[in-house]
């Protein structure tokens, strides 16, 4: 019989972990937002309370909406919190060592049939389930951003995911109003495999200085209907992670496609990481 998820834990307030809160409140569920540094839980629920009241300006939702979707949301820094959780989603950088830590302690507070998710976009989560005590019961759940708006989630199943798992994942995308897609552990998935080598190619001619950002970015939203161009969607994806994610694909495949551009590192050396430093290859108020 299929779970029922009425309670769900996420763990990282950053900016992929913020906008899954969000649509996790958005449809009514009871969230356990986990955020060890607590500098950072403050950022991510300032967001959380920015986000809803843009919604509440544009009349997409009442103020009395939004005031009961922020109290759905309960932030602590204790990962013991996440006990009553049914499904569980981890969002934090992109370190291997650091999500498998996160899964492991997870692993001892929750029920043995809750759904552990990472919403990595590029590590193996065959790895991370196997620091579980429940390798069937770990999947990736892998969002876009803005979490909120972008209706894709990846459903990875590795070689020992149990199949009811991936039914019930599929299921709970599908309530979220989501588009859920089902593919195998490999780094990049379906969106990040084809989309990073576009991306990657978009920086090396900036580099090269072949044009103007601004003239990238209108060649790929005028002539080819993008919503947004390379450079600008590198910014909001934030160039640290858009490395990370590059240098895991290139490893695993060695294709020069993903070989990141030293304009990366240059620019990540500099702290122009994008919108959220406020300078990436645009700069922000
Ligand atoms: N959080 C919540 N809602 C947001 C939001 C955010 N961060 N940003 C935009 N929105 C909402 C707005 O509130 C607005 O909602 P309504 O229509 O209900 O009023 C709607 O999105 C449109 O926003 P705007 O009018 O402000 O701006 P826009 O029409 O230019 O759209 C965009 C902005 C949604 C970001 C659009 O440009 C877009 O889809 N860009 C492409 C993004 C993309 O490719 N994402 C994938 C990145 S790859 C990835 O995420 C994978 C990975 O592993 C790194």
């Amino acid at each position: 019989m299929a779970r029922e998820i009425r309670t769900v834990g996420v763990v990282g307030l950053g900016t992929m972990g913020a906008g899954i809160v969000e649509v996790f409140a958005r449809n009514g569920l009871e969230v356990i937002a986990v955020e060890v540094d607590a500098g950072a839980g403050e950022r991510g629920k300032a967001h959380l309370a920015a986000s809803t009241g843009r919604a509440v300006q544009r009349g997409k939702l009442t103020q009395e909406q939004a005031d009961e979707l922020l109290g759905r949301i309960t932030v602590s820094t204790a990962m013991s919190d996440l006990a009553p959780a049914q499904l569980v989603v981890e969002a934090i950088p992109e370190n291997l060592e650091a999500k498998a830590e996160i899964f492991a302690t997870v692993d001892g507070f929750v029920s043995e049939d809750t759904i552990l998710c990472s919403n990595t976009s590029s590590l193996s989560v065959t790895e991370l389930a196997v620091r579980t005590k429940r390798p069937g019961k770990v999947v990736g759940m892998h969002f876009f951003n803005p979490a909120p708006v972008q209706k894709l989630v990846e459903v990875v199943r590795t070689v020992v995911t149990e199949p009811d798992v991936i039914d019930d994942v599929k299921a709970f995308a599908d309530s979220l109003g989501k588009v859920p897609v089902v593919i195998g552990d490999r780094a990049g998935f379906i969106a990040n495999a084809l989309l990073f080598g576009y991306l990657n190619h978009a920086a090396k001619m900036y580099a090269e200085r072949y044009a103007s950002r601004e003239d990238l970015d209108a060649g790929m939203r005028y002539g080819c209907g993008y919503p947004m161009g390379p450079l600008a969607l590198l910014d909001l994806i934030g160039l640290d992670t858009a490395y990370e994610i590059l240098e895991t694909m290139y490893r695993e495949s060695r294709n020069l496609l993903h070989a990141p551009n030293p304009v990366f590192k240059q620019m990540i050396t500099a702290g122009l990481l994008g919108r959220k430093t406020g300078r990436g290859f645009y700069t922000y108020e």
